[in-house]
């Protein structure tokens, strides 16, 4: 039996992950190890918290210590990586949390990898990344895999230096690495300070629409279970050293994206047609906004046979009818505890 570390596994991307690896790989013992930070929530992974192939560690992969005895402990085979400080205003607004769990925290994974993978054969640590590490698009061109990086935001900057490391210990340590950098996830179990699910909630509540600028940035869209079948398909067929840029072949500029998810709204809600529009506030720019992101995923797709799978009108359709069902998570997610960030984050604006 392979024991596997999903790090931030009761996160977003994180919690789909540790789904599909519990429930297709029963021979895996899952050990999913998050802080459950305001975007960690356990209430993300109830259908598997009972699965025996299943155990939750709740730890900081900032507290080196603790993380090399997990290591001791556990004897893991292979890593997967998520755990991270996620979103670009938080990181505007406090750096150094993105220093410590993006930086720091991945190194102290690193070294516990290193000190404790004698023999790496069979072994895997595997880095996910995004593709803000790339910086910004004009109207045209695509980020492949030799892109030069080019951060513009604290969480960019974190996640760059992130996967420097992981690839400096390949370099010096033979550590075997794999690392992918992924676009925009959508889908369920989002926290809502995301710009989909936040829309979602503030079109429920009748709350304005803060779009930033002009509305006129691109983003590349990807079914976030997409992006975990995409995970699956690197850990165990990716080459060592590697990486895979992976994305869902879907630019949308964000006004188009937010106009149809008011359409969407509308009609879910039996509101007469243009009601959600009318929400729409454009406020001051994000700071250092990235104009365009564009993934050339061919890659993956040519050499491991992954491509997206899921239609995007039908991926929004189907991602306001889970927020709309579960309006439950929605206000666990949203109130006690995690309302001081949720406040934080929506009067900030
Ligand atoms: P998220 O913010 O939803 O979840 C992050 C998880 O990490 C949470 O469960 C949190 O509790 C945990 N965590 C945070 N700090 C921790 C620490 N110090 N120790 C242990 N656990 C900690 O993030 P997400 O959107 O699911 O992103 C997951 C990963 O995928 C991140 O590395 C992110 O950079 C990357 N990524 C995200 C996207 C996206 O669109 N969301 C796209 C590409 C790449
Ligand atoms: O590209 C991958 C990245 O996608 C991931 O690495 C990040 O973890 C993830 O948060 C996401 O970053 P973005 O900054 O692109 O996502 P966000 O949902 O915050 O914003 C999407 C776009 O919408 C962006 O251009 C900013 C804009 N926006 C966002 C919010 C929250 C608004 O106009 N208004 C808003 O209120």
């Amino acid at each position: 039996m392979k024991t596997i570390l999903i790090t931030g596994g009761a996160g977003f991307i994180g919690s789909h992950v540790v789904r599909l690896f519990v429930n297709k790989y029963p021979d895996y013992k899952i050990v999913n190890l998050d802080k459950l930070t305001y975007a960690g929530n356990l209430a993300n992974l109830k259908d598997v918290e009972k699965k025996p192939n299943y155990e939750f560690i709740k730890g900081d992969i900032v507290d080196s210590e603790f993380i090399l005895k997990c290591f001791e402990e556990k004897k893991f085979d292979g890593v997967i990586h998520l755990a991270a400080e996620s979103h670009v205003d938080r990181s505007i607004s406090n750096p150094i949390e993105f220093v410590n769990t993006n930086v720091i925290g991945t190194v102290n994974l690193l070294n516990a990898a290193r000190y404790l993978w004698k023999d790496p054969v069979d072994k895997r640590f595997y880095h996910i990344s995004t593709d803000e590490v790339y910086g910004s698009l004009g109207e045209e061109g695509i980020f492949t895999e030799d892109t030069r990086y080019d951060p513009h935001s604290p969480y960019s900057a974190s996640k760059a230096s992130s996967d420097h490391f992981v690839r400096a210990y390949q370099d010096t340590y033979n550590l075997p690495i794999v690392i992918s950098n992924c676009s925009n996830n959508y889908g369920s179990y989002q926290f809502p300070e995301k710009l989909i699910p936040l829309f979602i909630h503030n079109i429920k509540n009748r709350k304005p629409l803060p779009v930033y600028g002009k509305g006129e940035n691109v983003r590349d869209w990807l079914w976030v279970d997409d992006h975990a079948a995409a995970i699956d398909v690197i850990f165990h067929r990716g080459k060592s050293g590697e990486t895979y840029n992976i994305g869902g072949f879907n630019e949308w500029k964000n006004i188009d994206l937010i106009r149809l998810i008011c359409r969407v709204m509308d009609s879910r809600l039996g509101r007469p047609a243009g009601e959600s529009e009318k929400l729409i506030t454009y406020v001051k720019d994000r700071a250092g906004h990235d104009l365009r992101y564009a993934i050339d995923a061919s890659k993956i797709k040519n050499e491991l046979g992954w491509k997206p799978s899921l239609q995007f009108e039908e991926g929004i359709e189907k991602t306001i009818d889970w927020y709309l069902e579960n309006e439950e998570w929605l206000n666990n997610v949203t109130s006690g505890d995690y309302k001081k960030y949720y406040e934080e984050q929506y009067i900030k604006r």
